[in-house]
């Protein structure tokens, strides 16, 4: 059935040729204003005077927006903790933060006046990243995690070996090629209808309700797709929805919010860095027996989703691997930097590469290639002794192993690493290194409550079949794979399935379409929806065909009633005479899941995804420019539900891990302005960066020991940490400069200058 085919992405075509409707395109509504950002110039500072007359006076200016314009309660912070002003009011937090809004009859108009403000303030003392947070005491945006089990303080002492250091990995911009963007509509009485670039509906559903004091059924939030979101679009449209909504029900007429490329990557959260300082105790084979570490990151001036980020990133500093005994605690560090947010992975990809850099300082410490070390530690299988996480939850469905021995063996690592070493040997300048490492990702939201879904299903009483549900589609193909699992249902066509916007109208209370868990979730609800009206006609049908319900069968386009097929269109026409409901609200809820954030313990993940990648690559010692000579991944979906949509997802999150690692470097000044806030100066990967040769494949024998829809499994951002494979060889390859004696300890990203300053430092040792 259409379940588990690669049907092309729904809008695949149209992205290619220009068709595919994006907010910015939508034709405008008369009188529409366009909105334009003002923007603190300080990274922490009292407002003294804030003159916006010069800024309202220009032509064509129809009004400016400060803090006093907000109807209700001037917080747009998404967990509720007051934390975050729409706009600021008598204190700016840092450089780019919104201090008020100019409305114009053109964007352009709206642009430069807002450079016209005079702006006194009295600066405070600023610190913008983790050593400046650590050095002034700074305080925590909320309440660190602890994760703790066995006895790391006594078992520690009494490992034969011991090592200690420092590992420090960068931020990332999303770099979504759709900026935000937010469009309000006016409607009568409290009503307004907004389209959005956002990943969750819901919650700008109730920002703006919160911020105008009006409550959420007035409010309709509408999003057909985004042109990327990648975590950048969970909280972060919250500002611009809610400033249109101001100025659309103060001037009763649209209004639209569109930053340009250089105000969305300095005005809006990031990636969070991280400073993790860690304790390992080993012995001579290498393996873990304790390990203690903490997590430092900069997470701006507000919490937005620190806590959660943070909290996955100790989730995941086990990466594959079984601690016996181990303590992981977070510090999310208030900065006087933009609030960081999601990112692909959600903090676990930093989590993740902290647990590989132990494994590999452990690996130069015994003098072995780190895949063995990787081997040695992995989790068990159940009933090994060596499956318990430092959450205290159980791996249960344990792969790492074998998807490592499949991609070990058919990328020939162990001879190609020989090859490897011996070419280091003879080349002076251009030295080579390979990695192979795995990714093991929980699957869930941490936060129990937002693993629901809920879906709308109609057919009509032509035999079309209209979809909706909570989910938001950013690319990734999920109203694709809903469209599936419901034509599936019903066995019909794929075409027969419209795919509709995703609104707050139709589907209330929705989850961002994040943790990786959309398909999982929504597709759930989408079945349920299609199982209560499946129902009601297997019952019809048995009735009026007076046959048992065993005896009605749904088969491609048609239904089979006893000895008889009738096509599904005529079956839908009589049950609609004979007044059959033909829509049904669908719902789901993960089993399972809990997870107590006190006491550091529960079962806050459904099941793993896991993967693996190996990559070479090849530095030149003299300027530290490198190349991605080859990449084959070898990663688990379970059943995949739509193999070439998730063979992009790889391809994609890979790239996006590999950019993040390697030439991406977010860069504030002594000033804590952004430095880095275009292209120009942000450096994401380029078609000619990715692997020169790369091999894709989905290890097909999986499937999910849960009961997932299809069997699959969340595809959307365990790959982006296979990325980490090319970091791990270019520091092997950065080792083999001191005949790998030594671990280089390469900080992340590895940018050119990175990796030359590595090799420098071992020459010299
Ligand atoms: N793929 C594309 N093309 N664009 C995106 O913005 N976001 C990623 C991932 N894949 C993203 C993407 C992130 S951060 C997540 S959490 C998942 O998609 C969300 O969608 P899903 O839950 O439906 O997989
Ligand atoms: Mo993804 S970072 O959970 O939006």
């Amino acid at each position: 059935g259409p379940m588990h085919s690669s049907l092309r992405h729904d809008s695949a075509h149209k992205h290619v040729t220009g068709a595919a409707e994006y907010i910015d395109d939508i034709p405008e509504p008369a009188g529409l204003l366009h909105g334009a950002l003002g923007l603190s110039d300080r990274a922490h500072a009292e407002l003294i005077s804030v003159d916006l007359s010069e800024v309202a006076a220009q032509p064509g200016v129809i009004c400016v927006l400060t803090a006093k314009d907000v109807p209700s309660v001037n917080d747009i912070s998404s967990g509720g903790w007051h934390d975050e002003p729409l706009m600021a009011e008598t204190k700016v937090e840092f450089h780019g933060q919104v201090i008020f809004a100019v409305i114009a009859e053109t964007r352009d108009i709206a642009r430069r006046a807002a450079r016209k403000a005079k702006i006194e303030y009295r600066d405070l003392p600023h610190w913008s990243d983790i050593d400046g947070a650590l050095a002034a005491n700074a305080p925590c945006v909320i309440e660190p995690m602890v994760l703790h089990r066995g006895a790391p303080e006594t078992e520690m002492d009494k490992a034969p070996r011991r090592l200690q250091g420092t590992f420090r990995v960068g931020g990332q911009e999303h770099f979504y090629l759709e900026s935000h963007i937010a469009l309000a509509i006016p409607g009568e009485d409290d009503e307004v209808s907004i389209w959005c670039s956002t990943q969750h509906p819901s919650e700008v559903q109730h920002i703006v309700g919160h911020v105008m004091g009006i409550p959420s059924n007035a409010i309709t939030v509408n999003v057909r797709r985004m042109g990327g979101g990648f975590g950048g679009k969970e909280t972060q449209g919250n500002q611009f929805a809610a400033l249109a909504t101001i100025a659309a029900k103060k001037l009763n007429r649209a209004v639209k919010f569109r930053p340009d490329r250089d105000e969305d990557m300095t005005a809006t959260g990031k990636r969070h860095d991280f400073r993790v300082d860690y304790d390992l105790g080993f012995d001579d084979e290498g393996r873990i027996h304790a390990v203690e570490a903490t997590f430092a990151a900069r997470c701006g001036f507000s919490a937005d989703l620190s806590g959660p980020v943070t909290d996955r990133a100790l989730f995941h500093a086990d990466s594959s691997y079984f601690y016996p005994h181990v303590r992981f605690a977070s510090k999310p560090l208030k900065t006087h930097t933009v609030s960081n947010t999601a990112f692909r992975g959600f903090g676990g990809p930093q989590g993740l590469i902290a647990g590989e850099r132990f494994i590999e300082d452990i690996a130069y410490a015994v003098g072995k290639d780190p895949l063995e070390i990787r081997k040695l530690n992995f989790y068990g299988q159940p009933g090994s002794g060596r499956t318990l996480t430092p959450y205290h939850q159980e791996v249960a469905d344990n792969i790492i192993a074998r998807v490592v021995a499949e991609l070990e063996e058919s990328t020939d690592y162990q001879a190609r690493r020989k090859a490897i070493i011996a070419y280091n040997k003879t080349s002076p300048v251009l030295r080579k290194g390979i990695a192979l490492t795995p990714v093991k990702f929980g699957i869930s939201f941490t936060m129990t409550a937002f693993n629901q879904a809920g879906a709308l299903v109609h057919v009509y009483n032509d035999g079309s079949i209209h979809l909706n549900h909570g989910g938001t589609e950013m690319g990734q193909g999920l109203y694709t794979k809903v469209a599936q699992v419901v034509a599936d249902a019903f066995k019909v066509d794929i075409d027969r399935v419209k795919i509709t916007a995703t609104t707050t109208g139709k589907v209330p209370n929705t989850s961002a379409t994040a943790a990786s868990s959309g398909t999982d979730l929504n597709g759930m609800a989408a079945w349920d929806a299609c199982r209560q009206i499946k129902a009601r006609l297997v019952t019809f049908v048995a009735e009026t065909w007076k046959v048992a319900e065993t005896e009605v069968e749904f088969l491609p386009n048609r239904i089979r009633i006893g000895a008889e097929e009738v096509p599904f269109n005529e079956v839908i026409r009589k049950a609609y005479f004979a007044r059959i409901q033909l829509s049904a609200a669908g719902f789901y809820k993960t089993p399972k899941i809990h997870w107590d954030r006190k006491a550091g313990r529960g079962h806050p993940f459904y099941y793993f995804a896991y993967g693996a990648s190996c990559s070479e690559v090849t530095i030149d010692t003299l300027t530290g420019e490198y190349l991605v000579d080859r990449t084959d991944i070898l990663h688990d979906v379970g059943r995949s539900l739509n193999p070439d949509i998730d063979k992009g997802q790889i391809e994609g999150a890979f790239v996006q891990g590999m950019g993040w690692l390697t030439t991406e470097e977010l860069w504030w000044d002594g000033k804590g302005r952004l430095r880095t806030h275009a292209p120009s100066t942000y450096k994401i990967p380029l078609a000619s960066d990715r692997p020169k040769v790369f091999n894709v494949r989905l290890a097909e024998w999986s499937e999910n020991a849960e009961p997932t829809i299809g069997r699959s499994k969340a595809v959307g951002e365990p790959p982006f940490m296979l990325g980490i494979s090319v970091f791990e060889a270019l520091s092997m390859a950065v080792a083999s400069v001191a005949d790998y004696r030594i671990c280089p300890r390469l900080d992340a990203p590895a940018t050119p200058e990175r990796v030359l300053m590595a090799v420098e430092r071992l020459k010299a040792l």
